[in-house]
């Protein structure tokens, strides 16, 4: 892997993490944090090796505080407009082809909490603190949080985090599904790497047209979504995962699954 400085990418067999390492500035997204970003999950979505992606903040206070308010002093219109039309974190992660979990270990705010959203799981720790507080410096969500957040957790809980800029805790971010697990900070990536291991053993293309169909839910509607479901069902039939993962089964044995 090439070396980044915004970021730290580690192979843990088939499970690749990424660290967004600014902890001094809790991890606020700078641009670089995009562009490294997205360059690292270029090369690990052709990484054959790599089978699951886990994303958290370096330290224990953030997973990330926001995009770098710093940066939105020089920002005029049109570089803002002309940033979020390259290939982001948010959009780069939402279309990656492998499972995405958020590993929230701390402050998940703005653009963090967007990023969140862009993963397909999100699991936090008890310190964690969820917010899309924008409106406190008089803007708005820009990465993708009034519509994945709507999506997820629905209008009226979305609306009021939106609009308030307020803080919710981890119990609140779970009851609301914001979130699919709190642990504590001491067990977060021990249990978030066995969710993250258990994935990655799971048939890769399944798992890659499985994420494909779920995100296609919230875009379609439900004629639509269950016609491409049926498509995609159907692929798995040419795939030798398939008959591994029957025959395993019939055999009585663990299957092994090859990505092909
Ligand atoms: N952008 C740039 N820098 C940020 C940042 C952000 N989103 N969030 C935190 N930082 C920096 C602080 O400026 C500070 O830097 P400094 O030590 O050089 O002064 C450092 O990170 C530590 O933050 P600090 O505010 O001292 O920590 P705290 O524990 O007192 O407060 C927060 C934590 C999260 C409540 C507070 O940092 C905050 O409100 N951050 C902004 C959150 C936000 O509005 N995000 C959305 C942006 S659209």
């Amino acid at each position: 892997m090439p070396t980044y400085e915004t970021i730290i990418v580690e192979k843990r067999e088939s499970v690749a993490v990424i660290t967004i390492n600014r902890a001094d500035k809790l991890n606020a997204l700078k641009s670089q944090v995009h562009i490294e970003g997205v360059r690292a999950l270029d090369e690990l979505k052709s990484d054959s090796e790599i089978r699951v992606v886990v994303i958290t903040g370096a330290g224990q206070k953030a997973f990330v505080a926001g995009a770098d308010i710093s940066e939105f002093v020089d920002k005029t219109p049109i570089t803002q407009r002309n940033g979020f039309q390259e290939r982001t974190l948010f959009n780069t992660i939402d279309s990656f082809p492998k499972p995405v979990i958020a590993m929230i270990n701390g402050f998940c705010l703005g653009g963090g909490n967007e990023l969140a959203l862009a993963c397909d799981i999100r699991v936090c720790s008890e310190n964690a603190r969820f917010a899309q507080p924008e409106i406190n410096l008089g803007i708005m969500c820009g990465g993708g949080g009034t519509q994945r957040l709507t999506r997820l957790i629905g209008e009226g809980r979305a609306m009021e985090m939106i609009l308030s800029g307020d803080m919710i805790d981890a119990g609140k971010a779970l009851h609301f599904g914001l979130v699919n697990y709190v642990w504590t900070l001491e067990e977060l990536e021990t249990k978030t790497m066995e969710l993250a291991n258990k994935i990655a053993e799971k048939a890769p293309i399944a798992l890659q047209l499985s994420k494909e169909a779920v995100k296609f839910a919230s875009r379609s509607n439900l004629d639509e979504g269950l016609r491409r479901e049926v498509d995609l069902f159907a692929i798995c039939f040419s795939t030798e995962d398939k008959q591994e993962g029957v025959s395993a089964f019939l055999e009585k044995r663990k299957p092994i699954f090859k990505g092909k």
